[in-house]
């Protein structure tokens, strides 16, 4: 059978919170310095929700904009895919509410959670059911909401100047044209899954948090940060050329990388092992920290506000994190 139908990225959208959490402020709160998370993460600030906004809040307002921006009404969306590790419940997932609140048809609505890899594994699903014509608009979205999650305590200090809460969204049509997602690589190796992972609560355990879960922190997420770190260099640029090679392509055909925002030190290392400047590997990490699923699509967002995105560009989006999982998606704008 041939397959000659594709998708393309129609609109995009991003939400964060207002409330600016500076690298000051977390010196209030743990024994960290502003020296220390500039040169160790390249972080400035990041978005910490406030009062009772859940990840589903975030999401909601990316993809209203995301659909806006694409001229798609509710009713034209024919499946909702939420990349989150952090949903506003238990079970279920953010996607319904997202179909909810946003007045959709009663379509298919799931979560992936694929952490930090999640948006590229939500648009690498979203694509198959659009090239396969099961469905012809698809939103997918990426949200976190990780403060809430963290230790704010010097104990937790290596996690908790890291992370941020955020959500960003893309309206993923059916079309026939060049400018479309070329192609998306996804892996896994479950055995580094305790090296970034969140115990509690947990299935495993009866009550599935318990008080001596919470003595023991055993509810915070952890890492073991230098081999993530390890890992991340390796995988980001193993994936980047995995795209490159699916599609033909050289590093010099790229216009911009889009990598997850865990790091800047992780980016400048894949830049430095691509051959390739910092002006093409896109970084708003200084002002956002890592957001997990969301930042790849908020990335995008931007560099696309600013101008960084032109018709006929090749992107390629790139990600590593929890599981271990990792990804790419190359994509024609
Ligand atoms: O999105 C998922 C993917 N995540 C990643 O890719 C993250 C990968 N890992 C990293 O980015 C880095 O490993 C970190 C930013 C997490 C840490 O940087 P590092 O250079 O690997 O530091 P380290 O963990 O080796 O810690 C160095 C020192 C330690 O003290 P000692 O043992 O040398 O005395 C830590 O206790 O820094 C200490 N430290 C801190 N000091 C001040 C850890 N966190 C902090 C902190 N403030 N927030």
């Amino acid at each position: 059978m041939r397959i000659d139908r594709k998708s393309e990225i129609a609109g995009l959208g991003f939400s964060v919170p207002d409330r600016i959490v500076t690298n000051k402020d977390l010196e209030a709160l743990m024994d960290t310095t502003d020296e220390w998370i500039v040169s160790r993460s390249g972080i400035h600030e990041r978005r910490w929700v406030s009062g009772e906004t859940g990840t589903s809040d975030l999401a909601i307002a990316a993809s209203r904009q995301a659909m806006e921006r694409a001229g798609v009404n509710a009713r034209e969306i024919d499946m909702v895919i939420a990349a989150t590790i952090t949903p506003d419940y238990y079970f279920p997932g953010i996607s319904v509410q997202i179909q909810d609140q946003l007045g959709m048809h009663s379509i298919g609505a799931f979560d992936i959670r694929a952490a930090c890899s999640g948006f590229i594994y939500a648009l690498s699903v979203a694509d198959q059911f659009i090239k396969t014509a099961y469905a012809k608009t698809v939103l997918v979205v990426g949200a976190e909401v990780q403060s809430t999650a963290l230790n704010v305590s010097t104990e937790g200090r290596d996690m908790a100047v890291l992370f941020g809460d955020g959500a960003g969204a893309a309206v993923l049509r059916a079309g026939h044209n060049e400018r479309c997602v070329l192609s998306t690589h996804l892996h896994s190796q479950g055995k580094y899954l305790k090296e970034l992972w969140c115990e509690g609560p947990a299935s495993r355990c009866n009550p599935r948090i318990s008080e001596e879960m919470i003595n023991e922190g055993r509810h915070y997420p952890s890492m073991n940060g230098r081999e993530v770190f390890r890992q991340a260099v390796t995988r980001f640029p193993e994936a980047i050329c995995e795209a490159l090679d699916a599609n033909s392509l050289s590093i010099d055909d790229v216009a911009l990388i889009i990598p997850h925002q865990a790091n800047l030190r992780i980016s400048q290392a894949v830049a430095k092992k691509l051959r390739i400047s910092m002006d093409r590997v896109y970084s708003n990490i200084q002002r956002y920290g890592n957001t997990t699923a969301a930042s790849i699509p908020i990335a995008l967002a931007e560099a696309l506000d600013e101008g960084k995105i032109k018709e006929g560009d090749i992107l390629i989006l790139a990600a590593f994190g929890a599981g271990f999982t990792w990804a790419s998606a190359a994509i024609r704008w």
